[in-house]
């Protein structure tokens, strides 16, 4: 804990819950934002004016014009395991420390990762719009037959923390697994994530019954899954994004969707969210959620956390856990 002379100045720029303002003020002055608005670029920047770091979310946008406005930021620390907001060049070149919050949600992210599995192949959401709508008269043997995940082939594209947690749920339901991924998994690894096979990206497309997405956002992971890849899909095939949008061409998915060369989708992130293109709304065969793939209290307060704890360890002197761009020492004004 610091005195309060000593206590440097932090925005939290998010609303945040109340025991982690309560944690982070032992170490700061803080500026809050509990109503939870949005800062738009330029009130962002007047607000972190003799700031030395700031909390957030993907929301704030961490680039070379916003750190050469703020001098004094020391650290941004985002609550996230995506940091597609920071330029980590920009924050190394200013001498900015970048956190960012991994593995506390890799277990949640993976329950909602197969909730939007199960709910597009059952067609969960689709039925449950029927029945609520007055429709249902009789029971019928046709009624929303969907597709079966026991015994099919689960493909993942993007194998790391979360694509692992996901691939080992799949165990119980006898599924095998196979993967792509920027490089190939060690044996032990592959093994315990239900023995997953690594394949080439168009073998994954071709051979997967179902898909998950799991891949971090960057600019050459933008639209990794377009009109080709979605062509090369079973037609009885379900995707599930609960990655990134723009990892996803959207229009390409509102397509095949609409077109049925895919069965369905469960998409958590969308291109521009939240507002994404209004066409997926038109459709049955999606399942749509608001990004809370994350969203246990649980894990929440955990993401929360692991943020508070990075900025606490840089003010008093430690490296953070989480440090992204180790090259921003070389330049940072803190002695770690
Ligand atoms: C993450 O942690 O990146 C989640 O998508 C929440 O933003």
């Amino acid at each position: 804990m610091l005195n309060a002379q000593s206590k440097p100045n932090l925005l939290v720029a998010r609303a945040i819950f109340p025991e982690i303002l309560e944690k982070l003020s032992d170490y700061f002055v803080l500026e809050t934002n509990q109503e939870d608005r949005i800062f738009p670029s330029q009130e962002l920047v007047q607000r972190l004016q003799g700031k030395f770091g700031m909390l957030c979310t993907s929301s704030a946008k961490v680039n070379s014009e916003l750190l050469n406005a703020c001098p004094e930021l020391r650290i941004v620390s985002t609550l996230a395991v995506g940091y597609d907001n920071f330029d980590l060049a920009a924050c190394s070149e200013a001498g900015v420390l970048a956190t960012n919050a991994p593995d506390v949600l890799n277990e949640t992210t993976a329950d909602f990762a197969w909730a939007l599995l199960m709910a597009a192949a059952r067609r969960v959401t689709e039925s449950e719009h029927w029945l609520r709508a007055g429709k249902w008269e009789k029971w019928s043997i046709d009624c929303f037959l969907g597709a079966d995940l026991h015994g099919s082939t689960l493909g993942i594209l993007g194998m790391g923390r979360i694509g692992q947690a996901v691939a080992r749920r799949s165990i119980g339901f006898g599924m095998k697994v196979i993967y792509h991924n920027r490089s190939r998994l060690g044996p032990e690894i592959e093994d315990a994530s239900n023995n997953a096979e690594y394949v080439s990206k168009q073998d994954l497309f071709a051979q997967a019954d179902h898909l998950v997405i799991v891949v971090p956002y960057s600019p050459e992971a933008h639209h990794l899954v377009g009109a080709g890849e979605l062509a090369m899909m079973k037609p009885s095939a379900c995707l599930v994004n609960v990655a990134r949008g723009g990892i996803v061409d959207d229009v390409a998915l509102i397509a095949a969707l609409k077109e049925k060369k895919i069965a369905a989708a469960g998409l958590d992130v969308f291109e521009n969210e939240p507002r994404f293109h209004p066409d997926f709304l038109e459709l049955e065969n999606v399942v749509l959620t608001p990004h809370i793939a994350s969203a246990s209290r649980k894990t929440r307060l955990a993401m929360a956390h692991r943020a508070a704890d990075n900025l606490i360890a840089a003010v008093s002197g430690r490296m953070p856990l989480d440090l992204l761009n180790s090259a921003s020492l070389r330049k940072s004004a803190l002695s770690l």
